[in-house]
């Protein structure tokens, strides 16, 4: 196996050659479930969870887990998380309904976005949630009066941009001042939000949330995230009395899509995270507040490969070799988004050694529909299965219909076993909602 720091833990090659992971050949999984197929391995999943929390018990006091759901949102995701012991964050009604749907406990929810319209609070009241990290002052007024309208007092955290601005793409920094995220510390706006929350009859303001950004590999950029925040939360407590309980860092631990990426590991961003906070608490003679760390592409990214079924392949002479797939676009827009890399093997060729340089591409009518490009594989062939690694977090998250393809199929995998626990849709679930012109 090459590549084996960026492929599921079980990843390996079995006896015929093949790629195996959670001891199902990835071949006969493409055959069984069709292509293109997200399979995510349990284990790395789970491991991932209990690396953040054995990793955060550094911090002196108490903290959570919170796994940012739309990373990969869906009811088993939601199951697995509940089951070891993290809290959830959900960025609308659809991630709060396969939340519920899952069962996942209220209590541990944290329900974010820029712009909840007013069903998307009263489902999160009515389903009783936890928390709601506010970001507006319209919401903060919404929020209030649905709340006092249930006779319900409902704890918040306010959402802020603290002007920090972490080396990663553009599209994926969110805790810079011109954000459309969260209240600005700089500009006023936050201490005008702390002032309204406190005030609000039904609001209950309990701590401070800030994400800075996503696909984050130095840790200096937390740091920074924090000493502002802090700086901010000595002064309001000075001034408005505000004490904050809980203290949320934000998610965007950045992973390994290919062998450049140096990412730290999730050891050395608990640590930094912890001391950070520990210390600027302790320098601004503030109490411990309880610390709340928001991963998602870390916890699931690394945990999934997609597997496509090779369907064409044009060679262009001294140019390029095209190898097309029977997915693309529609099942990851990343490469198209944010200019991600990835890399790519055939998972029935696992054991030939990669030589030829091609350009994985998508079947959508769109040149940019490019998965991989400049790639080294096993001599390609029409019929290979041709996996790509690290798709785990916003893959299907952000899968969608262009050119009426179908979403595909998930399956978790392990010791041997595949349960599908999202089916692929078909041409009909495509075409449901539609409706006839002439009515
Ligand atoms: C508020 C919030 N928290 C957490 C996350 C998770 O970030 P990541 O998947 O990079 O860890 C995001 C991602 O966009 C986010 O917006």
């Amino acid at each position: 196996m090459t590549h084996t720091l960026i492929y599921p833990q079980t990843a390996r090659h079995d006896d015929a050659g093949h790629l195996e992971i959670g001891g199902c050949d990835v071949v006969a999984l493409a055959r069984a479930f069709g292509t293109p197929l997200f399979i995510y391995d349990e284990l790395a999943l789970r491991t991932q969870c209990r690396s953040y929390l054995d990793a955060f018990a550094v911090y002196p006091g108490p903290f959570e887990v919170v796994f940012a759901s739309k990373a990969f949102p869906c009811r088993a995701m939601c199951e697995l998380v509940a089951e070891e012991g993290l809290s959830l964050d959900v960025a609308s009604g659809g991630e709060l309904a396969a939340a519920r749907l899952a069962g996942f406990p209220p209590a541990r929810i944290y329900f974010h976005g820029n712009n909840k319209t007013p069903a998307e609070i009263d489902l999160g009241l009515d389903a009783g949630i936890g928390f709601f990290v506010v970001d507006s002052f319209e919401e903060v007024d919404r929020l209030d009066h649905a709340a006092a309208a249930r006779g319900v007092r409902q704890q918040v955290l306010v959402r802020l941009t603290p002007g920090v601005r972490p080396t990663t793409h553009s599209f994926v920094q969110t805790g810079q001042v011109d954000s459309k995220f969260g209240f600005g510390i700089e500009d006023g706006r936050a201490r005008e939000a702390v002032r309204r929350v406190r005030e609000a009859g039904a609001l209950d303001l309990v701590g401070v949330h800030a994400h800075i950004g996503s696909q984050i590999f130095e840790l200096d950029s937390y740091r920074r995230e924090v000493e502002s925040l802090f700086d901010a939360l000595a002064v309001w407590r000075r001034d408005l009395g505000f004490a904050c309980c809980l203290f949320n860092i934000g998610g965007g631990l950045g992973i390994r899509y290919t062998e450049e990426d140096h990412p730290a590991s999730i050891a050395e961003f608990a640590a930094a995270a912890a001391e950070a906070v520990a210390a600027q608490a302790h320098d601004h003679g503030l109490d411990l507040p309880r610390l709340l760390v928001e991963p998602g592409r870390s916890i699931a990214g690394k945990a999934a490969v997609t597997a496509y079924t090779v369907g064409t392949i044009k060679d262009i002479p001294g140019v390029r070799t095209y190898v097309a797939v029977d997915g693309g676009m529609s099942d990851n827009i990343r490469p198209m988004l944010y200019d991600s890399r990835y890399e790519a093997m055939l998972a029935n060729k696992a054991t030939v050694e990669p030589s030829v340089v091609v350009t994985v591409a998508g079947k959508h009518c769109e040149s940019g529909d490019v998965l991989v490009r400049d790639v080294k594989i096993a001599p390609p062939e029409v019929g290979d299965v041709l996996v790509t690694p690290g798709t785990g977090a916003y893959g299907y998250a952000m899968a969608n219909n262009y050119n009426g393809q179908p979403r595909p199929a998930v399956v978790l995998v392990g010791d041997g076993r595949a349960r599908e626990i999202i089916a692929r849709e078909t041409w009909d679930d495509v075409l449901r909602l539609q409706r006839p012109l002439n009515q």
